[in-house]
């Protein structure tokens, strides 16, 4: 018994959700096939260095290729990959030990784990890069591949602005765009990806299904933004995937109102777009609820139109050829034909208009993550699909958005569906209180 007992001590000093890190094998095939798109070519690609982090309210966040590349988390460093023979090095910066006082400690090149806990045979220190370099660029002629927007020069960036200061010797090195080669893999989610894109789904559908039991009249937009980023952060989530949209009555018509200030009305629709980031992945989500938990004929029928243009580009999706926006075979124009072909405007007006986004985008690291979307959807990739209407003049927006896998067999996989989505479905699952 008193085993059992400290077990479940144990167990409860466990933090239940850590950052779930694929395997260092997995960042290193990454690696060896993105080396295999550059053939001669030398990838040099930076990490976000800390006073970058996208957002102070949640502190630093890996820059999204370096995360994908090397699933490393800590700030300012720089990674360099070569092919025939195929070469890799992680630089980490130099210990800086007041500042760690303040962000926390941090690995050094040094520590005896450095090498097994980045799963890089060599790891060396970031002041040793510029060198590095000139060892590893073939010369006379050297092909650089880089984040080419990223003009700033950081500490970690400098041995590139050296290098582009080299360039003014001619025909020795010519700088390429590190990121097309990169998205061309991104777009394709792993199962160690998809294991995470779902983790961050099935967080935002329990924090979706938390609202609908909270939403009623008198309860501000932010109670709502706030209960589910509460729900999703509990369940692992480490920030929401981008600003959190509660907006009702005419702020529901507003397609990025994210100051969630009002007071929900009974009579009013609130739409709910709001996601969870989980160990880096993205879910979003969107679902329109009637604030009284009833919606009028006029809403419930601006609704329908929205969930049947939905489910029309559903319906519509053939894997390898279907393109979100693009080509004979955009569902982006099968959901618009849909709303242009169902309902009227309070003017006797088709509601194309009203219809003012797009349908969808790809989601992985980033919410709008990498990918043409005038590409062909192909098996292994996530992406969204989100109609809405948005008509000012009655106060009234819908927007229903679900996040979709394609799936091997290329059936799509609706990651996000557990939410209440028919309108008497809704309507049910928030009376119960
Ligand atoms: N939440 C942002 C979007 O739906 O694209
Ligand atoms: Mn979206
Ligand atoms: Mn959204």
């Amino acid at each position: 018994m008193r085993r059992i007992v400290i077990v479940l001590l144990l167990l409860a000093a466990t933090p239940l959700f850590a950052f779930d890190r694929q395997s260092n094998a997995d960042y290193r095939s990454r690696r060896e096939r993105l080396a295999a798109k550059l053939g001669k070519g030398t990838l040099v690609l930076f990490a976000s260095t800390e006073s970058e982090g996208p957002n102070a309210l949640h502190g630093f966040r890996q820059n999204d290729d370096f995360f994908y590349l090397t699933g490393w988390r800590e700030p300012g460093a720089a990674l360099v990959v070569a092919a025939n023979p195929y070469r890799e090095i992680l630089f980490l910066p130099a210990h800086n030990l007041s500042q760690e006082k303040w962000t926390g400690p941090k690995l050094g090149a040094d520590s005896s784990d450095a090498a097994s806990a980045t799963g890089f045979e060599r790891v060396d220190v970031l002041d040793h890069l510029r060198d590095e370099l000139v060892k590893i660029l073939p010369s006379p002629v050297a092909q650089v591949y880089t984040d080419l927007s990223d003009s700033g020069e950081t500490a970690s960036t400098i041995p590139i602005a050296w290098l582009r200061r080299a360039n003014a010797f001619p025909n020795y090195i010519s700088f390429a765009d590190a990121k097309t080669p990169i998205a061309e893999l991104r777009l394709i989610k792993d199962a160690g990806e998809l294991t995470l894109l779902r983790k961050a789904c099935d967080a935002t559908v329990e924090a979706h299904k938390a609202a609908m039991r909270a939403v009623k009249p008198g309860v501000s937009e932010g109670e709502i933004s706030a209960l589910m980023q509460y729900e999703f952060q509990r369940r692992g989530c480490e920030m929401p995937s981008y600003s959190p949209i509660v907006g009702s009555g005419f702020n529901s018509t507003v397609l990025h109102y994210s100051a969630n200030g009002g007071t929900m009305k009974s009579g009013d629709l609130v739409v709910m777009d709001v996601g969870g980031e989980y160990s880096m992945y993205a879910a979003d989500v969107t679902r329109t609820l009637p604030v009284n938990g009833h919606f009028t004929d006029r809403q419930r029928e601006i609704y329908d139109i929205v969930l049947g243009a939905q489910q029309a580009a559903v319906d519509a999706f053939v894997a390898g050829t279907s393109t979100i926006k693009g080509g004979d075979h955009a569902l982006y124009r099968v959901a618009q034909e849909y709303i242009n072909t169902h309902g009227k405007d309070l003017h006797g007006e088709p509601l194309a208009k009203y219809f003012i986004h797009g349908l969808g985008h790809y989601v992985g690291l980033a919410v709008h993550d990498v990918g043409s979307y005038a590409g062909a959807l192909q098996p292994g990739t996530v992406f969204t699909i989100e109609p809405g209407i948005y008509i000012p003049e009655e106060s009234l927006g819908v927007r229903i958005e679900d996040q979709y896998l394609v799936g091997e067999d290329g059936k799509l996989v609706c990651l996000t569906c557990a939410i209440p989505k028919k309108a008497e479905e809704v309507e049910r699952a928030m009376a119960k209180k």
